[in-house]
């Protein structure tokens, strides 16, 4: 069948009863405590635990359209209640779980976007991660876009999360596709990401910070969204030893 935009047949939607079981490594959690991580700088951004302080600033990112556009829910949040409940996970007790960074400019401290490890989901069984791996994400004021900030973000991210104790783990189920094999059986550890085609810019910060595409899906599951997502992987560590 030729592959026009209609037909192209895409990858088989991430699917956990088709996950295989890996041994890899993951970092350590808990992770260490927002009182424990030191702001970090990259030439133009200060990376830095989020506060409660930063409520106004993620309502007003969360009531971007053109920035929530881009999220699951494709729709800005309803009520300042909603935005709190999307802060509330990066706070103390729950900084245990994720790792994400209030994105700020390093002159000024002032708030530009959010990024990090932020849902949470790994090694918890099905629906809490969708390729069984870590996921980063990352949003920005619409201000601020289209000035390399999503890609020195990315960059200083990925140097934080390389840095972060690691520990064996001998049963992660993982999609197949996302596997990348050492040479003793075991695989490469993963930081996944998962945009969507439209989201050029999106791509263009993944590319550019070295992540590969494994797999292209639609998303047809009931209550999807129809969109094409390609979804990329980077190796953290195989980046350290080289
Ligand atoms: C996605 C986002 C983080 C990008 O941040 P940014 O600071 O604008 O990104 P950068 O400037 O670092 O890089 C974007 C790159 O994509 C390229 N790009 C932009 N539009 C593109 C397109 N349609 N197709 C391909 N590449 C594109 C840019 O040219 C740039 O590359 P270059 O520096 O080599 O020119 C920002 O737009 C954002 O917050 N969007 C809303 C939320 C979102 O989409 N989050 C990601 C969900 S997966």
């Amino acid at each position: 069948m030729s592959q026009t935009q209609e037909t192209k047949i895409y990858d088989a939607a991430p699917s956990w009863s088709n996950f295989v079981t890996v041994k890899t490594t993951l970092p350590r959690r808990p992770f260490p405590p927002n009182s424990a991580r030191q702001p970090f700088h990259t030439e133009r951004l200060t990376l830095r635990p989020p506060t409660k302080d930063d409520l106004q600033f993620l309502r007003r990112l969360r009531t971007q359209p053109e920035v929530m556009q881009w999220t699951a829910a494709k729709r800005i949040d309803n009520d300042l209640a909603e935005t709190e409940s999307r802060l509330t996970p990066f706070l103390t007790p729950n900084d245990a779980l994720t790792y994400n960074f209030a994105i700020c400019l390093k002159e000024t401290g002032e708030f530009v976007g959010i990024g990090g490890f932020h849902n949470g989901g790994f090694d918890q069984g099905e629906g809490k991660s969708l390729f069984g791996w870590p996921e980063v994400g990352y949003m920005f004021l619409k201000e601020f876009w289209g000035k390399g900030f999503g890609t020195e973000f990315l960059k200083g991210f990925k140097e934080l999360w390389s840095k972060l104790e690691r520990e064996t783990v001998e049963g992660l189920r993982v999609d197949e596709r996302s596997v990348v094999r050492k040479a003793d059986g075991s695989a490469e550890e993963v930081l996944a990401a998962l945009t969507t085609d439209v989201n050029g810019r999106s791509q263009g910060v993944l590319r550019k910070c070295g992540f590969e595409e494994f797999a292209r899906w639609r998303d047809e599951a009931e209550g999807g969204t129809g969109d094409v997502l390609p979804s990329y992987r980077w190796c953290p560590l195989r980046e350290v030893r080289e």
